[in-house]
């Protein structure tokens, strides 16, 4: 709030010297140019006005801009009216405030709504709830006074065992693609910036900052570029966040052939790259290669941080007046920073009101949480429990009672409340059902099992009818935001392993009452080899969000049919994950390179190519009824292949399913993927409802990156269509020539 009223105390120094044309400009006709021009940010109206104003600065202010002025603050222009651009996390809700010095200056009146975390959105196989995400993301940082929201993460999910998967969204580039365009277009449609982060090959945490990543043309090109892509060219992102590691020998943030050859060069990325927090390493190639505002540098000199010793501050204006850097490159960078502020109407134009923490908000985060969970396993049809005859519940684990808005690192929100699993079993079973709880396991770093707690477990589980066992991951350790090795940042998880010798007391919880649902927090796949088979039902319920115990226990009850799909295979043992089984991982720890050796083999393209059965594959997730796929049909047309297929629901509960479409290229002269997902939709059906679901696949979801014409290929010959409810269950398929 206080940040808006400078705001237009500023802007007034615009008519103080004489910029009334700058001020004339409607900003309503900006907005209507950036929905036809989504990749152009529309500025091109502005752009003579951004050239009027850049004229007008000296060098020093020039610079001023392209640095941290606070913890999540750049530089702005005084004199000009022009304000510091201010930032925050992202992805899932409105960070805590910082104060300009890191302190938590404003601890307790900073809450906003958490919504489910990355991995949860992706697994609600809608894009549409991608828009709507966004839509909460905007709104509350403009109420919260934010420019730019510092999301979403989107780096491909290449191994189990990175700290953030939580925050990401898949293996495919596909699915990352279908959901990174809606949550950007909801945040920007609020007037605020998102920035899609991290820039690229940002696929552990182990050495972030120092390893080296190679992989082919081909992997690049096919997985880790596309959802990027995707952001800039169909979500118009304003901001771009790279990358802590190298690429290619080169650090991410200021690579040449990543940021200017690709996406400012071959995208046409109009608006401005930040690098990650430190992750600018040398002054030269940032001013080279692209990289435009540098944040976060000496993060360890906290509170008493310098900002004239970032490396593009002093270091930078001497490089421009000695004439070794050309002025005209900051300008460039300027120019990209004042479009984003011309399209967030930080400059010219205000914003609509924000709405922080809204009753409609938190409808948001359990809609998104409903959707979300994916029904692993439900044999003998343990699910849903039927309160009118269940009168006794035990519910078992530590997960079931541990809030997890606060942890996992700079994605932390302090949520006004979350309903914790137990809350919401006990609030949807209502008074007829009674309801015990033991914890059973500690979250503690010693990971060994407690006896006592699981004596207490056993007893509960005995004396109930049904257990509903709670765990799975925690984010670390601790309640502190980097409290550890599990879904938290800078840390990877040190193997796939049922954490807090949970495998031990799942196995005497399912002993004593064999009645057990087994629901699983956290961020992606684990080892279940252990108890999944003795297990008839099992719940992927990821971070859940504020909302989460109420969605868990509506799913549980049936009150929500579940339609969840993983967006990540679940492997059964960690090496049958192919960045361990063939390629390289944590990097070598001599020359720290990462050779991603699985190439475009990630997830279910390497499962399904190199017959290596998952646990649960890709796209896999139950509902309490049966979909039936009948009359698949697929005919070339104008705009590619024309698909139909009639879905019909064969059983008695209304519930969604998402019919997945993927393409197999039967004979190539390289070596393919078994299948790849191409298309998807979500349809919602009553029982017996049937309907005809039709897809378009344009020439792109036949093409390969071809490394030796450096272009993406269509060679002629024949493929596959295949629609089916998983990577793993195809139900139809068909030939199509091309
Ligand atoms: C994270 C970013 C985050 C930034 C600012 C970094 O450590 O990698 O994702 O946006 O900090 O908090």
């Amino acid at each position: 709030m206080e940040n808006r009223n400078i705001r237009s105390a500023l802007t007034g120094c615009f008519s103080a010297l004489g910029l009334a044309v700058v001020m004339a400009t409607s900003s309503c006709s900006t907005s209507d140019k950036a929905q036809e021009l989504p990749n152009k940010l529309a500025l091109m109206a502005n752009e003579a006005q951004i050239d009027s104003l850049i004229s007008l600065m000296t060098l020093e202010e020039k610079i001023n801009m392209l640095h941290g002025s606070s913890s999540f603050t750049s530089g702005g222009v005084e004199r000009l009216g022009i304000p510091e651009l201010t930032m925050s996390d992202g992805p899932h809700g409105v960070r805590p405030e910082h104060g300009r010095d890191w302190s938590f200056d404003n601890a307790g009146n900073d809450s906003a709504t958490y919504l489910p975390t990355g991995i949860a959105l992706a697994a609600t196989w809608n894009p549409d709830l991608g828009y709507e995400y966004g839509a909460v993301l905007g709104s509350e940082a403009k109420a919260r006074g934010k420019d730019v929201m510092l999301g979403p993460g989107i780096n491909i999910m290449r191994t189990p065992l990175n700290g953030r998967n939580f925050e990401y969204l898949s293996e495919d580039p596909y699915l990352v693609s279908q959901l990174v365009v809606g949550y950007i277009k909801g945040v920007q449609d609020q007037g605020i910036a998102a920035c899609v982060k991290h820039f690229a090959a940002n696929n552990q945490e182990i050495k972030r900052a120092e390893v080296n990543v190679e992989m082919s043309e081909r992997a690049l090109r096919e997985l880790y570029l596309p959802g990027f892509k995707a952001a800039v060219e169909e979500g118009g992102v304003l901001t771009v966040m790279g990358a802590y590691n190298r690429f290619r020998g080169q650090y991410a943030t200021h690579n040449e052939y990543l940021v200017n050859k690709i996406l400012k060069g071959e995208w046409g990325f109009k608006g401005l790259v930040m690098s990650d927090w430190g992750a600018v390493q040398n002054t030269m190639e940032a001013a080279l290669y692209g990289n435009d505002i540098e944040m976060g540098t000496d993060l360890l000199q906290m509170p008493n941080i310098d900002y004239s010793k970032f490396l593009m501050a002093d270091t930078l204006l001497s490089l421009v007046k000695s004439g070794q850097v050309d002025e005209k490159l900051i300008d460039d960078k300027v120019r990209r920073i004042l479009r984003v502020m011309y399209s967030t109407n930080m400059i010219n134009g205000s914003r609509t009101e924000g709405a922080l923490s809204t009753r409609a908000h938190q409808q948001t985060a359990l809609k998104v949480a409903e959707e979300a969970l994916v029904l692993l396993k439900n044999e003998g049809n343990l699910l849903p429990l039927n309160k009118s005859t269940v009168k006794s519940i035990a519910v078992i684990g530590a997960n079931a009672t541990r809030k997890q808005a606060m942890g996992g690192g700079s994605s932390q929100v302090r949520a006004p409340y979350e309903v914790t699993p137990l809350e919401g079993i006990k609030r949807v079973a209502g008074s007829g059902v009674a309801v015990t709880y033991a914890p059973g396991f500690e979250v503690t770093r010693q990971e060994k099992a407690n006896q006592q707690l699981i004596d207490e477990a056993v007893n509960a589980a005995k004396g109930a009818e049904v257990v509903v066992y709670v765990g799975g991951w925690t984010h670390g350790y601790t309640d502190s935001w980097d409290g550890g090795a599990f879904d938290a940042e800078g840390a990877d998880k040190p193997n796939m392993d049922l954490p807090f010798a949970q495998d031990q007391l799942l196995d005497a919880v399912l002993k004593a009452n064999p009645r057990t649902v087994v629901v699983l927090i956290g961020g992606g796949p684990l080892d279940m080899t252990q108890w999944v088979n003795r297990t008839s039902s099992i719940v992927q319920a990821w971070y859940p969000g504020m909302e989460g115990g109420t969605a868990i226990a509506r799913v549980l009850f049936g009150e929500v049919n579940p339609s969840g799909k993983l967006p990540v295979t679940y492997p059964k043992k960690l090496q049958d994950s192919p960045a361990h089984a063939l390629g390289e991982y944590p990097g070598d720890k001599d020359t720290l390179n990462v050779e991603y050796r699985e190439d475009i083999f990630v997830g279910y393209r390497y499962h399904d190519t190199y017959k290596v059965a998952p646990q649960f594959g890709f796209g896999h997730g139950l509902s309490y009824t049966t979909f039936g796929y009948s009359n698949l049909k697929a005919a070339k047309n104008a705009d590619g292949v024309g698909v139909t297929i009639t879905l019909k629901n064969t059983g008695k509960a209304a519930g969604a399913e998402v019919v997945q479409l993927y393409v197999k290229d039967t004979e190539a002269a390289v070596k393919r993927p078994e299948k790849e997902l191409k298309s998807f939709s979500k349809v919602f059906l009553k029982p017996g409802e049937s309907k005809e679901v039709s897809f378009t696949l344009p020439k792109e979801a036949f093409q390969y990156f071809d490394e030796a014409k450096m272009q993406w290929v269509l060679e002629p010959g024949n493929f596959t269509i295949m629609a089916g409810s998983s990577s793993q269950d195809i139900r139809q398929q068909a030939e199509i020539g091309l």
